[in-house]
């Protein structure tokens, strides 16, 4: 039973972060690692080393639960996140977000890297999550439904928590940080898309693509947890930009965004109360 499996994880990190408890927990995406450079470490688990945890096969994710304080707040970060193009389920690729629940987060920060649908989107902006269209085939509250964790038809009007996007958006003007809120749609991958499929990704209303966070999302929607997002505009998916692009060119792209999105999640977390 799932509930059984997130007490039991949950119970051994306690143990052995000395009942440490994070107020935060934030998620990192494909090259945005570099967030962890700010936090003050206070412990770390390899997801190896984590009973019932998926362990992760990307190269470009190292695989660490970081526990520590950064802007004066006690946090969790997920170092690599688990994505269902990987083979997990979806209960595996959210399990770590039901557990950070458990350890009694109040709020979860997400990131990833997204192609960029939205035609006055450029290289290395940030979008701010307002809603999302899930295209995955596949959902993590699938199954019969665990009372205890959340109700069986969670209902998705605000997802992405209407305060923290105010506020993000606040922290962008203020670092002229060139940040909007847009749609993110996710796709299961793990090829990129062809022309046809980005226009019609755009056509259904989506401004970026990837293939996370969507997951982790829902499920933090199905346990209370407010949830904000931000995605990072890897490469340009639109009439008259589109090109081939590699992990490397998406990496690449990343790493110029990082320290824009490390400012704002910082700020971010500072503001929290
Ligand atoms: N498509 C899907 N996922 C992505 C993309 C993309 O163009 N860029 C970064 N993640």
């Amino acid at each position: 039973m799932l509930l059984a499996q997130i007490q039991e994880t949950t119970a051994f990190i306690q143990q052995k972060t000395q009942n440490f408890q994070p107020e935060v927990g934030i998620i990192l995406g494909t090259g945005l690692g570099g967030l962890i450079k700010e936090i003050e470490i206070a412990h770390m688990l390899e997801y190896q080393h984590i009973p019932n945890f998926p362990i992760s096969t990307v190269e470009s994710h190292s695989g660490k639960l970081i526990f520590g304080t950064m802007s004066g707040k006690k946090v969790v970060a997920m170092q690599g996140r688990f994505h269902y193009y990987e083979g997990y389920t979806m209960q595996q690729v959210t399990f770590p977000v039901r557990v950070m629940k458990f350890l009694g987060i109040k709020y979860l920060l997400v990131s990833n890297a997204a192609g960029g649908l939205n035609p006055s989107y450029q290289i290395s902006d940030l979008m701010i999550l307002n809603d999302h269209i899930n295209l995955l085939p596949d959902n993590p509250l699938r199954g019969k439904n665990e009372d205890e964790l959340g109700v069986r038809f969670p209902d998705m009007f605000e997802t992405y928590h209407p305060e923290l996007r105010k506020k993000a958006l606040e922290i962008a003007r203020k670092y002229q940080i060139r940040a909007n809120e847009g749609v993110y749609v996710s796709v299961m991958g793990p090829n990129l898309e062809t022309p046809a499929e980005y226009r019609f990704l755009r056509t259904i209303g989506a401004d970026a693509v990837g293939m996370s966070t969507v997951p982790e999302a829902i499920v933090a929607v199905h346990m209370n947890l407010p949830v904000f997002a931000v995605s990072v505009i890897t490469d340009l998916c639109y009439e008259g930009h589109l090109k081939k692009v590699s992990l490397a060119d998406v990496i690449a792209a990343a790493q110029i965004a990082e320290p824009k999105l490390t400012l704002l999640m910082k700020e971010l977390v500072a503001s929290l109360n």
